[in-house]
């Protein structure tokens, strides 16, 4: 049996359509690359959950680590500090990297110490960690004692790793919307003031969050907005039969142009949805040999298990909305139209559109539904609303486990194309 190369929830083994980000990136890093100086401003991508924001990130960073630079990453976590992550992290590609003669470890490490001790690292040099308790304010000293602590690390590192022919570093920072206002304030500050000397700065950092990302960097530094923001798209319709017939293809296993079709409708350019029914496609075909074919009946037999897959994480989702956001939900969901006014919301209701700013907006920061047009919504993820429209109709909103179980029966007598003749891919003949 052939291995399953489809990846719900990881990096894809073939990452589509997204040239034009590449471009971008590759472009921003040349910059580095070349001439030796910082990116620019901090570069981020916004998109929904499950839109492709890590895998482009991790794209990215291999393309980069392939062209010189070194490269850290980072992920941030509600109400914790990333920057302790990211220093030690930093400290930690420069002695993977191998880049240091062995006579200027042990200072490198030393000075990595004394980094990281502003951001509360453990270290074997104990300098000025107490200090900071002395202060009027210590906060106001802490953040001036980690901006220019984090300059240092940055600058350094990057002079360290230029000055022995790379190119430089770049440092990933993901759920960039989760940072703390404390350290993305660090982060911001940090980068402004190493960009009044770009030239000594070899650089860059990338980030990736929803799309509420640009407001909580704004809230903590007013020259936050001035980041590069990019919105990442759903996948055009060649790019997502890309995402489903490369994979296979490598394995030598090929999709009918009807197979193809029907999975790109179900998942309207969505790359998390397009991996789970390709992986659950495969699951239920198991090809073994080389010139297999998948064709429209393994995507029916597969849609139980992609079912599964999906009404648990949209099961999450509504069991973690509060009851106001279940109610605009339920709203959009009945609607049954793509998108919906926020009038029209406000209208069955029976509330005015201001006393539902807050709980919208919530769910826009949650990467649950998005803005699309003027003073309309829509969710961000093709059959969640199905979802929501079964599980209002068994009442579960403490009951969600039920709803999605007759989801799942529904869905497949409903809203799948039968297998017609025409259906029946001619590729295989
Ligand atoms: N360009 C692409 N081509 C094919 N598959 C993709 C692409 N981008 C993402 N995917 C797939 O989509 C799914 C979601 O991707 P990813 O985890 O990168 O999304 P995300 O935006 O980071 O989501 P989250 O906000 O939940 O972290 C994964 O299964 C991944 O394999
Ligand atoms: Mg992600």
């Amino acid at each position: 049996m052939l291995p399953n190369p489809y990846a719900p929830g990881e990096p894809p083994r073939v990452l589509a359509g997204r040239e034009l980000q590449q471009d971008r990136i590759r472009g921003y890093l040349g910059r580095i690359g070349t001439y030796g100086e910082m990116g620019g401003p901090l570069l981020v991508f916004l998109g929904p959950r499950g839109v492709g924001k890590t895998s482009l990130l991790r794209d990215a960073q291999r393309d980069a680590e392939a062209h010189g630079f070194i490269t850290a990453w980072v992920a941030c976590r509600r109400n914790a500090p990333f920057l302790p992550d990211l220093v030690s992290r930093v400290g930690k590609a420069i002695e993977t990297a191998d880049f240091l003669p062995r006579s200027d470890r042990g200072s490198w490490r030393l000075r990595l110490d004394s980094i990281g001790v502003e951001f509360g690292l453990s270290s074997v040099v104990k300098v000025s960690a107490t200090a900071a308790a002395d202060r009027s304010d210590p906060r106001a000293h802490q953040r001036g004692a980690q901006i220019s602590a984090l300059e240092d690390l940055l600058h350094e590192t990057g002079a360290q790793i230029r000055s022995r022919g790379g190119a430089g570093l770049v440092v990933f920072v993901d759920e960039l919307h989760a940072a703390t206002r404390d350290d993305s304030a660090v982060l911001l500050n940090t980068m402004q003031n190493l960009a009044g000397r770009r030239e000594d700065n070899p650089f860059a950092v990338i980030g990736a969050g929803l799309p509420s990302t640009p407001g909580v960097l704004v809230n903590a530094a007013t020259f936050g907005e001035r980041s590069t923001f990019l919105t990442l798209p759903r996948l055009e319709p060649a790019a997502a039969a890309a995402a489903v017939a490369e994979p296979a293809a490598e394995l030598g296993v090929t999709w009918t142009t009807a197979a193809l079709q029907v999975v790109a409708a179900e998942a309207q350019g969505f790359p998390y949805l397009l991996q789970v029914l390709a992986h659950a496609t495969w699951e239920a075909a198991r090809p073994s040999a080389l010139g297999d074919v998948l064709d429209i009946d393994q995507v029916h037999a597969g849609l139980p298990l992609a079912d599964d897959q999906l009404t648990s994480m949209y099961a999450a989702r509504w069991a973690a909305a509060t009851e106001l956001e279940r109610q605009i939900m339920a709203v959009m969901a009945q609607a049954g139209t793509p998108t919906v006014t926020r009038a029209e919301i406000a209208a069955q209701l029976g509330r005015p559109t201001q006393a539902l700013g807050v709980p919208r907006e919530r769910l826009i920061d949650k990467g649950i539904i998005e803005p699309a047009g003027r003073g309309e919504v829509r969710f961000t993820m093709p059959g969640f609303d199905r979802y929501i429209r079964e599980a209002v109709a068994v009442g579960a909103s403490s009951e969600p486990e039920q709803a999605s179980r007759r989801l799942g029966a529904g869905r497949r007598r409903r809203e799948l194309p039968p297998a017609s003749d025409t259906d029946r891919g001619s590729p295989r003949r």
